[in-house]
């Protein structure tokens, strides 16, 4: 069984305080709800707030990325053990926005996925074909090849928590959504290659969210097919009363 996974990826969006606004006017409207659970991936600057301000409620807080090592020389990052240390226990790894701007690779997400693993973190690891990729007809040969490589080594037993998340690039922050047949047959690519990397038990234990432009008009739809697992929202998740919706597909 797969429970539902139904995730916010802030982006570079929202003070603390607007965190705490938003945690205030969206924690009721979600109170009880137990079909799915919930996490909001806020930025660096407001995640120990959302985290303590969360509290005791059926919603979690997760960041958006990390480094793999516990501490170093490494001006700007966050590690495994920090995360930990405020009590956050899911987080982001290769979102298509690092690998777009800020050059991550998947040699490292396979490092911070172990990392993750090793700490206990959930781990939500983005994949996902660029426009040109699909059109080409490699949207199989993309996804595989970023499921194997963030897979590399990993065990079936150390794959137990992990996430997956497909977000094709040419539906973030467009506005124009996968159709929930397209969504599906790309989560089952990543199913059977997960299958390949890590065994069957792995494939079918494994929740696989969509990401792109979904909004409450779609989300019913696409949390119809069997292969979807969730969702990682990220504009429709900046507002409480929509992203409430959203949990409430
Ligand atoms: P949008 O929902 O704004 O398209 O963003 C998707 C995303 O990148 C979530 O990680």
């Amino acid at each position: 069984m797969r429970k539902p996974l139904i995730a916010g990826n802030w982006k570079m969006y929202k003070t603390p305080k607007e965190s705490l606004a938003f945690l205030d006017a969206f924690l009721p409207m979600v109170e009880g709800h137990d079909r799915d659970e919930i996490v909001v991936c806020p930025t660096m600057s407001s995640l120990a707030y959302v985290i303590e301000h969360a509290e005791g409620t059926n919603v979690r807080a997760g960041a958006q990325n990390m480094h793999w090592l516990n501490e170093g020389p490494y001006t700007s990052q966050t590690s495994p053990t920090m995360l930990v240390s405020i009590g956050c226990r899911h987080v982001l790894l290769g979102h298509s926005e690092l690998r777009l701007y800020f050059n991550e690779t998947y040699e490292r997400v396979n490092l911070k996925l172990k990392a993750a693993i090793n700490h206990g973190i959930t781990p939500i690891v983005c994949v996902g074909e660029l426009l040109a990729e699909r059109e080409d007809g490699k949207t199989e040969e993309t996804l595989r090849t970023q499921v194997r490589a963030a897979l590399r080594n990993i065990s079936a037993n150390e794959a137990r928590r992990l996430v997956i998340a497909y977000e094709p690039i040419w539906a973030i922050g467009t506005g124009s959504t996968a159709s929930p047949e397209v969504a599906s047959e790309a989560h089952a690519i990543i199913r059977a290659e997960l299958s390949r990397c890590c065994g069957q038990q792995t494939a079918d234990n494994t929740r696989i969210l969509y990401g792109g432009s979904v909004k409450p008009e779609n989300i019913t739809s696409l949390m119809a097919q069997e292969d979807i697992d969730g969702a990682l929202v990220g504009g429709a998740s900046l507002v409480p009363t929509t992203f409430a919706e959203i949990v409430h597909y």
